[in-house]
């Protein structure tokens, strides 16, 4: 699966990273970025998908 964080659009909000810490992880940036798009369920990830608040991930 391609799954994608735009980083121009993160705010850093960290929700991604609280609902499914091994697919997304928190950079030194300050913003999330995807580290293992295999590491958790299809519907878990969809739910991180829709709970950005700014809807920066993609797939
Ligand atoms: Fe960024 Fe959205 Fe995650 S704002 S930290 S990609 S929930």
């Amino acid at each position: 699966m391609a799954l994608h964080i735009d980083k121009n659009i993160c705010i850093g909000c960290g929700t991604c990273v609280s609902l499914s810490p091994n697919v997304y992880k928190m950079d030194d940036d300050g913003k999330a970025s995807v580290h293992n798009p295999e590491g958790d369920t299809k519907e878990n990830i969809d739910m991180t998908i829709s709970s950005c608040p700014v809807t920066a991930i993609s797939k």
